[in-house]
């Protein structure tokens, strides 16, 4: 295997994009991608925007726009929150492109010639009053297994069945919210059954390299048994089934987005000016393909995406598909409904600089929802960036790069007569290194053979550098990036302590040479690191290489395939070499910045929704759902650090409750003690600046900008229900 390909998941455009995107495939893949460049390995990355379904139609009737005005809002918004995040594909396509189209025409058309697709009329709901068959999800209604009062046309979230649609017990059309009647429909159908015995045999030849969620959603599929599935579907929107007599249907969205990274490496090809090389990519042996996604594609690029391409001969499946969890926002769930969670624009809004960039990506990369679902918090984001980038790699940097300002002149010290050797020694040393496979024994058995030029501080430093790079690749190498980037922590970790140990500003005064080395060995340390941490910190990676004068390289495309990995503990940076005066590479994030996001995540202090955002209706079964209730204010206090949070408790009739308000700056607590408020008693617990709050009070925008309490209009008890 003399190269990779790797994918992540084409995300739907009918939405922004989001942290739990990042941690869930796209920031992974790009690591992946920017080590193996690093690595000296030849790398196609391939994403773009999946355009077509049913999430996109719906998206665009809650718009009250057309599906072609969403794909265009999120297609280019999302390019650029990638763009912005530094993801490095080599392409970002689109599945709308009409060179998308033929290729998919093409693959519907080559089943059909090998008999793949049997054509079957099946009853489906139809609404009479939208004219339109209803897919999936635009029909609701009661679950079969379950009972679930909100199940969707094909699936329940609550029990995870899979059922067909007319199996829904009270199904009601999400278009006009009217009963659906039965009426037939033609589609084809593939015969996933045809590949059972292959799949599996691909699965299980693969059992041993992958994730245990992948391998157990795709064997739990396939002993369920593959049965026909439907490849068409009765809409508008998506790519037309191209025979007679099939107007109205188009391509099941899943059997034409995964062929999306075909075509985004045929339109590559073409942007390379050399329209065939798709294929080097795709039908060549010598390609591993590794495939990134979140947890609810898989079995799409395991079974379904494979079983495509073996139809179709020649091309290459997936070698891995090491998909993730998801990741949660300060314990719950995202929803964009409920605006809890960060969008990626918002982020970007708030924290602008490049090194914040790379602050967020490195918060997420050390909590990848790896093996199980992960939570973000923001209290995480200000302690990854104050405690570890900044205090550890950026201390390290900045006391080395003062150093040399300080003493040498603002550049990496020529070495002294004594030392002169030094580099044809530090090739010897890491000779030796090569041979060994841990660093306690390595370090053991020849920290005295090299005692001519290296002290048992230098040969330490220069192992970790040499092992921390070895581990964080193999590490690398079997997806486990949490573990790749602590290894790379510890490598500045190293520095710093070598630092420390090597006391420079004592040794200017005592042994100027034995500084001037120390320096030397330090500046190699900041060009290792700035090798190392590039799949994580790519802006700060770039920002350091200018600064220490080398050329930067953080594993974009289309550079010169060169292996720096392997090599990053050996000197890159000359004698004398000049620096650039010392620059803050993180700064620290205050308090106050951390308190302004955790209180905008509060749902009482959060202003209405953005005019994009359509309202959406509910029925009066949903709006029941909600208990809202009269609550009398007992206790009230502010709380320390926030102006915009008091701490309240309030009497329900039966029970005391504490409720974290975002009131403050309207409402003094003595104002607040006494008063009866309305409060949603059955919302989930959440915590605010580590405090439980255990419901919500209602309050009204007013024109001024301020917030003024519901409260009832004559006197009721404490407890009553509010309708
Ligand atoms: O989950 C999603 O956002 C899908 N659009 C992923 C598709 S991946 C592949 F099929 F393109
Ligand atoms: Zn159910």
């Amino acid at each position: 295997m003399t190269q990779t390909l790797i994918t992540a998941a084409l995300p739907y455009v009918n939405s922004f994009l989001h942290l739990g995107h990042l941690a869930g495939a796209y920031l992974p893949a790009d690591m992946y991608a920017r080590f193996l460049r690093l690595s000296g390995r030849k790398v196609l990355f391939v994403c773009g925007s999946d355009e077509h379904g049913v999430a996109i139609t719906i998206s665009a009737d809650k718009e009250h726009t057309t599906p072609d005005k969403i794909i265009d809002k999120y297609h280019f918004a999302n390019k650029q929150a990638f763009e912005q995040f530094g993801m490095s594909f080599d392409i970002f396509s689109r599945t709308s492109l009409p060179e998308h189209a033929e290729t998919a025409q093409e693959f519907f058309l080559d089943w059909l010639k090998k008999g793949l697709l049997v054509e079957k009329e099946e009853n489906q709901f139809y609404d009479e009053e939208a004219h339109m068959f209803l897919p999936d999800r635009y029909v609701e209604g009661t679950c079969p297994n379950c009972g679930n009062e909100h199940a969707r046309g094909d699936q329940c979230d609550n029990c995870s069945a899979n059922y067909n649609q007319t199996d829904l017990i009270n199904p009601k059309s999400v278009v006009s919210g009217k009963t659906p009647v039965v009426r037939s429909t033609k589609h084809w159908y593939f015969k996933m059954g045809d590949f059972q015995e292959r799949l599996e045999n691909y699965i299980e030849s693969n059992a041993s390299k992958w994730k245990d969620n992948v391998l157990q959603q795709s064997r739990s599929w396939l002993k369920q048994g593959l049965a026909d599935r439907a490849a068409t579907r009765d809409m508008t929107w998506g790519i037309p089934v191209p025979v007679e007599g099939a107007k109205g249907k188009v391509i099941y969205v899943w059997f034409e987005a995964v062929l999306g990274y075909i075509s985004a490496t045929k339109e590559w090809a073409k942007l390379h000016n050399n329209p065939e090389e798709w294929k080097d990519w795709w039908q060549n042996q010598d390609t591993e393909y590794i495939a990134f996604l979140g947890k609810d594609n898989i079995v799409f690029h395991t079974l379904i995406f494979p079983m495509l391409l073996m139809a179709k001969e020649n091309y290459i499946l997936p070698a891995n598909v090491p998909a993730n969890e998801f990741m949660n926002f300060e314990g719950k769930k995202f929803s964009k409904s409920m605006n809890w969670g960060i969008f990626l624009h918002d982020y970007q809004r708030d924290f602008p600089s490049p090194s914040q960039t790379d602050s967020l990506r490195y918060t997420i990369a050390m909590n990848l929802p790896e093996t199980k679902d992960s939570d973000f918090t923001w209290q995480d984001l200000q302690a990854r960036n104050n405690n570890e980038l900044a205090a550890i790699f950026g201390n390290f940097v900045n006391r080395v790069v003062q150093f040399l300002h300080k003493n040498f002149d603002g550049k990496v010290p020529a070495l002294p007569e004594r030392f002169v050797k030094l580099n044809d020694a530090w090739k010897l040393l890491l000779e030796d290194f090569g041979r060994e496979d841990s660093k306690e024994l390595a370090f053991e058995k020849y920290e005295s053979k090299h005692l001519r030029y290296f002290s048992p501080n230098d040969v330490a430093l220069i192992a970790a550098i040499h092992f921390g790079a070895k581990k964080a690749a193999e590490h690398y190498a079997r997806f486990r990036f949490r573990d790749a980037v602590s290894e790379t922590m510890n490598i500045a970790r190293a520095a710093n302590k070598y630092f420390n140990d090597a006391a420079p500003w004592k040794t200017v005064k005592t042994d100027n040479d034995d500084c001037a080395k120390t320096l030397y060995i330090c500046s190699q340390a900041i060009g290792a690191l700035s090798t190392l941490f590039a799949p994580i910190l790519p802006n700060t990676c770039a920002a350091l290489a200018k600064m220490i004068g080398i050329e930067s390289n953080t594993g974009e495309p289309d550079l010169e395939i060169l292996d720096r990995w392997s090599t990053a503990a050996f000197p890159a940076i000359a004698e004398l070499t000049p620096m650039a005066s010392p620059e803050v590479l993180f700064a620290k994030i205050e308090d106050s910045t951390i308190t302004e996001q955790v209180e905008r995540m509060n749902p009482t202090t959060q202003t209405t929704l953005p005019e994009t955002e359509p309202t959406d209706i509910i029925t009066i079964d949903d709006f029941k759902r909600i208990k809202l209730r009269t609550a009398i204010v007992e206790k009230a206090e502010r709380v320390p650090k926030s102006e915009k949070l008091l701490k309240l408790q309030v009497n329900l009739g039966n029970e005391i409750r504490q409720i974290i308000a975002g009131i403050a700056k309207f409402y003094t607590p003595e104002e607040m003690v006494g008063k009866t408020v309305v409060v949603v008693a059955n919302l989930q617990a959440a915590k605010l600046m580590g405090m439980e709050s255990q419901g919500m009070l209602l309050a009204a925008n007013t024109p001024e900008g301020t917030l003024a309490l519901v409260t009832p209009e004559s006197t009721v008890s404490a407890g009553s229900e509010v309708r």
